[in-house]
């Protein structure tokens, strides 16, 4: 085989074989296939397509090539949740404690921040002193012990699909539904869970911004998923506007604590409640769904939930005190509001510009060796639905120098304030089993 005929069948649209997608992979990692004919490969995927079997067999060559992560030593229900990136999406925060509480074990890898979309990982280090490098062991451990952890995605799980996601990145080929399907599900299958929930997101904000085809990108990651012989879901969720009221890493920790203290958004609690319910069904933890929400309304408002925070917390070496005193988390020195240009009703809220402007104050990175200031970040007032006033505070910037001017102006475009109130989006779009 050799990398010129694989690139040179993809281009003319002939179907590849699993050996060839697999010979491919294997040979871009060992440094044998360049950068420059893995790039060309991406685009002819990018431009002709993969079916679901060619899809299938990326998915399974990304996944071996790294590490698998054995988790045989946690006893009980494994469940991971996988979002497809939004903006305000701080689910797992409220999740995976809510999860551990009812019982499952949440053993979850997470990423960083990537583009204008947040990332868990950045989020839960800005908690002073919570750890996100884990061993295997003392992961396994703490899982057994507490019912939750939540990890760094290392170097060494699926890095082909580490090396193509930076080529994808600077080659227009991110938005390729195989080529998302088999990067999530990839990641998902080396991470080692029996159930997983998946939450593809549709809407300004998400890679996927149409709602069809973010139903075929759950579909597809479905049927990986299940090929592979794992359970699991998808939901096709809103992010037309950012989850939530606040957008940036400290400022999202505090509004992920207000939720588990049954004071949370509606979109959010609303989420929480549905993709749990799914993943308890799923896990075989409740017997219907009506049981599984009922039961997980009632860990939220006796307050096992946040014990449950408080624990993981501590168990990772963050200071548990963040849950009673949220100003223990970093603050912006700087609180700038924009205001509402005129009176009426807030009919659209552009949830990729709110992710833009929390990235330029420095909530995300623009580059990949960047750091992230945990402090800053776009606070929402209003929500789409919402009624101002002329002059009234649709959100606040909270920022130190870097970004303002840029924040400023992205946020003064987000938002379109109109007579008439909209019509109401519905959270869960399509559930995919
Ligand atoms: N998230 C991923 O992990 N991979 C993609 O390709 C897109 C979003």
């Amino acid at each position: 085989m050799e990398a010129y005929a694989i690139i040179r069948k993809k281009r003319d649209g002939e179907r590849l074989s699993p050996e060839e997608i697999s010979w491919f992979i294997d040979r871009y990692v060992a440094g044998e296939v360049a950068d420059y004919q893995a790039a060309a490969w991406l685009m002819a995927a990018y431009l002709r397509g993969l079916d679901a079997g060619e899809t299938l067999a990326l998915t399974e060559a990304l996944a071996r090539s790294g590490e698998q992560v054995d988790l045989s030593g946690i006893r009980g229900v494994k469940v991971d949740k996988h979002s497809t990136g939004g903006v305000g999406d701080k689910t797992t925060l409220v999740l995976a404690p809510l999860l551990a509480a009812a019982g499952a074990k949440v053993a979850k890898m997470s990423g960083r921040g990537l583009g204008h979309t947040g990332g868990t990982i950045d989020k839960l280090e800005a908690i002073p002193g919570f750890r996100t490098a884990m061993e295997r062991e003392e992961f396994v451990a703490q899982v057994n012990r507490t019912g939750v952890a939540v990890a760094a995605q290392t170097e060494k799980i699926v890095p082909a699909d580490r090396k193509l996601y930076a080529l994808r990145d600077v080659t227009a080929t991110v938005d390729s539904i195989p080529l998302i399907a088999a990067s999530v599900m990839a990641k998902k299958l080396a991470c080692g869970a029996d159930v997983i929930v998946l939450d593809v997101k549709t809407g300004s904000g998400a890679f996927m911004q149409d709602a069809a085809a973010a139903q075929e990108l759950a579909r597809l990651m479905v049927a990986i998923g299940k090929r592979a012989g794992r359970r699991v879901v998808a939901l096709v969720t809103d992010m037309d506007q950012p989850l939530g009221y606040a957008v940036g890493n400290a400022i999202e920790v505090a509004e992920a604590i207000a939720t588990l203290k049954g004071r949370g958004p509606l979109d959010l609690t609303e989420l929480c409640l549905e993709l749990g319910s799914r993943a308890l069904c799923l896990g075989g933890l409740a017997v219907s769904l009506k049981t599984a929400r009922a039961r997980l309304e009632e860990l939220l408002l006796g307050g096992q939930a946040l014990g449950k925070f408080r624990e993981w917390v501590a168990a990772q070496g963050g200071d548990p005190r963040v849950v009673d005193e949220p100003e223990l988390l970093p603050q912006a020195p700087q609180k700038i509001p924009v205001l509402s240009p005129r009176a009426g009703y807030v009919v659209q809220i552009n949830a990729l510009a709110v992710g833009e402007a929390a990235r330029a104050l420095g909530a995300g990175r623009r580059r990949k060796e960047e750091g992230v200031d945990p402090a800053v970040g776009v606070l929402l007032v209003a929500k789409t639905g919402s009624r101002v006033e002329a002059g009234e505070p649709l959100a606040y910037i909270l920022a130190r120098e870097k970004g303002v001017a840029e924040a400023q102006e992205l946020l003064a475009g987000a938002f379109t304030v109109a007579v008439n109130p909209p019509k109401t989006r519905p959270l869960v779009c399509a559930v995919v089993e």
